[in-house]
């Protein structure tokens, strides 16, 4: 099968010295995501996995190697550019879903949108209930974090990232925080939003949620095995 990538990843390493003693948290590490996949990364605790998603998603920058997304390198990007495709064709999410604790769903969905000090506009505040309707959360959208549950704020968190419309979706351990049934619900989610056309890079330490992926890649110790 030879599917285009979206997103194409060459020999990317990651060093970070604390306390003046250097660890390599990437050792060279490549991989290619195809339009349209959805790949799960799993790996033992310290192997790699936050940093590389870190890394795929633009949050932190890589010390050697290539991150090739629509004919650029991102590793060599301005930050001007790497800003305009994080805000609008990548979408990330954490185990943590980092809510803002007074202001409702609808608000915390719409802040993507809240740049400088222009107030949204109508057709935001729409684009933002149509979110929270795909996450099933519309009739909620005026409770803040703390009325919600905690599958409920991971959902929330969802329509956040997928108010933009991105093509890329990275998530960190989005079931981390959340029991069993709360976790499958959310990757019942995250499955419905890949069949909607985007692509999924998903980190998970639960087997059962990474074989949902079309593809599951292991770290370990810096590397992809
Ligand atoms: N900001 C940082 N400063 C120093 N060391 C770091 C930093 N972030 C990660 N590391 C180190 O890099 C290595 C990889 O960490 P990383 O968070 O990527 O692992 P992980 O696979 O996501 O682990 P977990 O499953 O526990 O989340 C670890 O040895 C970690 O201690
Ligand atoms: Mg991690």
């Amino acid at each position: 099968m030879t599917a285009t990538p979206i997103l194409e990843v060459v020999g990317v390493t990651k060093a970070f010295t604390q306390d003046g003693l250097t660890a390599l948290a990437l050792k060279g590490v490549s991989l290619s995501v195809s339009q349209g996949e959805f790949v799960s990364i799993v790996g033992r605790s310290g192997s790699g996995k936050s940093t590389f998603l870190s890394v795929l998603s633009t949050l932190l920058k890589p010390d050697a190697g290539q991150l090739n997304y629509q004919g650029r390198d991102l590793a060599r990007a301005s930050e001007a550019e790497i800003n305009a495709i994080r805000h609008g064709d990548f979408a990330v999410i954490f185990q943590f879903h980092y809510l803002l604790p007074y202001l409702t769903a609808l608000e915390n969905t719409l802040l993507p949108f809240m740049r400088g000090l222009k107030p949204v506009t109508r057709a935001q505040k729409a684009r933002a209930m149509q979110s929270l309707e795909r996450v099933g959360l519309a009739d909620k959208a005026h409770r803040l974090p703390g009325q919600l549950s905690g599958g409920e704020q991971q959902r929330v968190a969802i329509a956040r990232a997928l108010v933009k419309d991105a093509r890329i979706l990275f998530a960190d351990e989005p079931t981390g925080s959340l029991d069993s049934a709360t976790g499958g619900t959310v990757m019942e989610l995250l499955k419905g939003i890949h069949g909607d056309g985007l692509s999924v890079v998903m980190v998970t330490h639960n087997e059962e949620y990474a074989r949902l992926g079309d593809r599951v890649v292991r770290m370990e110790d810096g590397l992809v095995v």
